[in-house]
């Protein structure tokens, strides 16, 4: 881990001045900034986005979750300052859940529990030392295949059976749908980060860090830009030191690309560990893939770095998923069957199918399998019991 990273740390205050005495507890721990109030805020912090955000809550969370979407920015870890009544308070709990906080601090805090909320959160920003993680690449040379939508659906998937810290990186620069499917509207993207000084490897991966949006559901999403022209300036090279920094941050990263052949997906697929090459059993779809399957041996990926799924299958298929992998001279790696009612739906309410609970329908019962293959491939343990309230607190149970 970088030694050289120092979290920049917001401490939002309220009339009450419970957190008054937190910045000298905090000291070397981090760039501090203190404010009583949004406009100080504003002006400390400058344009930007803190790593942890410590935010007084005694009208509630809801109350503090507008305070930052004022601020318009989302920290990448959020604790909230709660009296202990309020944190006793099972509404209260429920209220910073649904308001994206990571974690509950009882204000005015004691050293020992700011230190450790304050160590949770870095950690789950850093990563633990010398930890990498694991680095998923879904890719189909045909467009529409459902690239997307498995990336999105398989890192709920993964997040839900518990003891992972799950990011998706959106790498279609030019039209990336990850953030709208997950129904997020992220303050902080890729956009622009081009304009950061490319050899500064500090400046970057502060900046990047800061661009992480929170789902409710725990899972962390790196979006990509709304606006196709802020994307530009990425080039290859910073696309590989980009996975390689959030490899630090996550356990599993799942990138979503697009299907355009060119130097950014080559940096993306060469950095990951392994390749969903996600294809429709169809005929037409089958050509395509050869073709992307006669790249990657071109790339002299490994055989085993490249894993076949097919999607949106169903009785009806053309080709049975079997035949469609021998007309390849590949194993079938998984299925995915066809849903596509609950799709649209999903699509049409911005509320991904797995976003719920517990997977219900094929679509989501066959992702929830590819994710359970997948964390044994890749060499991670069996899913933990399901925790009751899942992604929040989730800091302290991990790691
Ligand atoms: N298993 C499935 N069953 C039914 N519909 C599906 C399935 N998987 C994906 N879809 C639908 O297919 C459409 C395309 O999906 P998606 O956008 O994820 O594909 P993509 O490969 O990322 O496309 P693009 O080339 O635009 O990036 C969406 O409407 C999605 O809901
Ligand atoms: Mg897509």
């Amino acid at each position: 881990m970088n030694a050289a990273f120092t979290p920049l740390v917001l401490i939002l205050d309220d009339d009450q001045k419970n957190l008054k005495a937190v910045p000298p507890m905090l000291e070397g721990k981090g760039k501090v900034v203190y404010a009583g109030s949004l406009e100080e805020a504003r002006g400390a912090l400058d344009g930007q986005t803190p790593h942890i955000a410590l935010v007084a809550c005694a009208s509630g969370p809801a109350e503090a979750e507008g305070r930052l979407a004022d601020l318009g920015m989302t920290p990448g870890w959020l604790i909230a300052g709660a009296t202990s009544g309020q944190a006793a308070d099972p509404e209260f709990l429920r209220g910073a859940m649904q308001a994206r906080f990571n974690d509950i601090l009882s204000i005015p805090p004691e050293a020992d529990a700011l230190h450790e909320a304050f160590d949770n959160g870095l950690r789950h920003i850093q990563g633990p030392e010398g930890a990498k993680g694991k680095v998923v690449a879904l890719y189909s040379g045909k467009g529409g295949t459902g690239v997307s939508t498995l990336a999105v659906n398989l890192a709920l998937a993964l997040n839900h059976q518990g003891g992972l810290r799950v990011g998706v990186l959106d790498l279609d620069l030019q039209c990336g749908v990850v953030a709208s499917l997950m129904n997020l509207q992220p303050t902080q993207t890729l956009g622009k980060l081009g304009d950061v000084a490319a050899g500064d490897a500090n400046a970057l991966r502060d900046e990047l860090l800061s661009r992480i949006t929170n789902h409710e559901s725990g899972v962390r999403v790196i979006a990509a830009p709304p606006i196709l022209h802020d994307g530009l300036n990425i080039t290859a090279e910073m696309v590989s030191r980009v996975i390689r920094i959030l490899r630090d941050r996550f356990d599993l990263l799942l990138v979503d690309t697009p299907k355009w052949v060119g130097d950014r997906l080559v940096a993306a697929l060469d950095e990951a560990d392994q390749i969903l090459l996600v294809a429709e059993p169809l005929i037409p779809a089958l050509a395509k893939a050869r073709e992307s399957l006669r790249l990657f041996s071109r790339f002299e990926y490994p055989q085993e770095k490249v894993a076949l799924v097919f999607n949106r299958v169903t009785k009806e298929s053309e080709l049975q998923p079997e035949e469609a992998a021998q007309a390849l001279s590949r194993p079938a790696y998984f299925a995915v069957p066809a849903e596509h009612a609950r799709l649209i739906e999903a699509a049409n309410r911005g509320v991904t199918p797995l976003a719920d609970a517990a997977a219900r329908g094929p679509f989501a019962k066959a992702v929830a399998g590819l994710a359970e293959k997948l964390r044994a491939d890749l060499g991670f343990g069996a899913p933990k019991a399901q925790p009751k309230k899942r992604g929040f607190l989730f800091g302290r149970k991990a790691s």
